[in-house]
């Protein structure tokens, strides 16, 4: 026999000056290999037509669908209920602004994180479209691609103690993005530069190293490699700067 499901869901809606923040519980007779997305449009269809949540891909490769699922972050496409116990949670994540319900806005988080590590190639040499691209050996790209495959859909930061804490951290995330560049020969930024952008308390000096962002990352992104390396790579750094013989 089927199970009942009850679903206790945050509910607010901040454009609404008559809202306040509530849960409300459904319940959901549960289908065969039913995911947290199919739950949550079945809600919306025959419950709450006011229901907000965000979906794009449900083949977890947009990121859209990231929420707090019984107090830990993870995709609701790709979770299955058969999973989960009869009676679950569903919270917005933490930290990114309120949309509405379990609805939030990832990108303006992630586009100002992006402006801070200045997460884009930094070359001296002019772009000239009609040139051959820069070849790159296969392994070196395919250890790029690893990092690359970040979704942002913002599960590393929900599930960061200092990220929680602090506004101003940057975060797993933008750590493997600055990992990623480093590791990019096209990027001719010094050591000493890096250090700038990441040797802080807002960046990697920030990181308890609980690796609380990579055990809920849904890519299995290798973060906790990606910051071991940072740190002592920007702790090297630091040690140079103090004895002034790095460049
Ligand atoms: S290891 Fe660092 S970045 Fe990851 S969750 Fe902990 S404090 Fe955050
Ligand atoms: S590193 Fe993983 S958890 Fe963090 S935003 Fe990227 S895909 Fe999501
Ligand atoms: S809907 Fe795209 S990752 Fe879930």
């Amino acid at each position: 026999m089927a199970r009942k499901l009850i679903f206790n869901i945050f509910r607010y809606n901040p454009q609404d000056p008559h809202s306040v923040p509530h849960t409300d519980t459904f319940d959901l007779e549960e289908a065969e290999s039913m995911t947290l997305f199919i739950a949550l449009t079945q809600l919306r269809e025959e419950k709450d037509s006011s229901l907000q949540f965000d979906f794009c891909c449900r083949a977890g490769i947009c990121g859209a669908c990231a929420m707090m699922i019984n107090g830990r972050p993870g995709l609701a496409c790709h979770t299955l209920t058969k999973d989960l116990p009869d009676e679950i949670t569903l919270m917005p994540l933490p930290i990114f602004k309120l949309i509405g319900d379990l609805s939030v806005d990832t990108g303006t988080w992630f586009r100002a994180m992006h402006e801070k590590v200045e997460s884009w190639v930094h070359t001296s040499k002019s772009f000239d479209p009609q040139a051959e691209e820069e070849r790159m050996d296969n392994a070196l790209a395919e250890e790029i691609y690893e990092l690359e495959r970040c979704i942002e859909c913002g599960c590393c930061v929900a599930g960061c103690g200092t990220a929680n804490m602090r506004q101003d951290f940057v975060g797993a995330v933008a750590m493997n993005r600055i990992a990623r560049f480093i590791m990019d020969p096209r990027d001719q930024r010094t050591e000493k530069e890096y250090f700038e952008v990441i040797g802080t308390d807002e960046g990697i000096f920030g990181c308890m190293g609980l690796l609380g962002c990579e055990d809920v990352c849904p890519k299995h992104l290798p973060l906790q490699d990606q910051l071991g390396i940072l740190r002592r790579k920007m702790g090297w750094s630091a040690v140079k700067e103090l004895f002034r013989f790095g460049k």
